[in-house]
């Protein structure tokens, strides 16, 4: 005659989802603080130019997000002017603004803020200045934003 007896008792199952929270707990705390005392490196803005993407990748009346060091992108290529980059950062409260090739403008989707693709000025709703020019450049076929390009 054979007996079964389980190989997890109620009390060590009990034990063992106190002590997973328990480490859950731990880990909730300390994350965040060795996060502040060693975050992560993230330049504010990139020193070196950066690549977006070969020189066709952005067909015109399109636009490309990327990221920016700590921050994001847009790069437009516009019909007037050809590729413009600006901060994808809106300077209302730093919501992240979209490019709308329906409307033709670049729109802060938090609080109707609407910007002029050709310089990033503007348009209307509450954003106090235009959004920040980022140079851009190509070099052998390669799209370069950022840095001295
Ligand atoms: Fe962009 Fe308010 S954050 S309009």
């Amino acid at each position: 005659m054979t007996t079964h007896e389980p190989k997890l008792t109620r009390r060590g199952f009990i034990t063992l989802i106190n002590r997973v929270l328990a480490a859950t707990g731990v880990a909730a705390v300390i994350g965040p603080v060795v996060a502040f005392f060693w975050p992560a490196k993230l330049e504010e803005v990139p020193s070196e130019p950066l690549p977006v993407g070969d020189q066709g990748s952005i067909p015109e009346g399109q636009a490309k997000t990327i990221r920016y060091g700590r921050y994001p992108a847009i790069i437009l290529n516009t019909p007037e002017r050809g590729l413009v980059a600006y901060s994808a950062v809106c300077t209302h409260f730093a919501c992240i603004v979209k490019w709308n090739p329906d409307s033709g403008m670049i729109e802060c989707p938090c609080h109707e803020g609407y910007f002029d693709p050709l310089d990033g000025s503007v348009i209307s709703g509450p954003p106090p200045e235009p959004l920040g020019v980022i140079n851009i450049n190509i070099q052998a076929g390669t799209i370069f934003i950022g840095g001295d390009a």
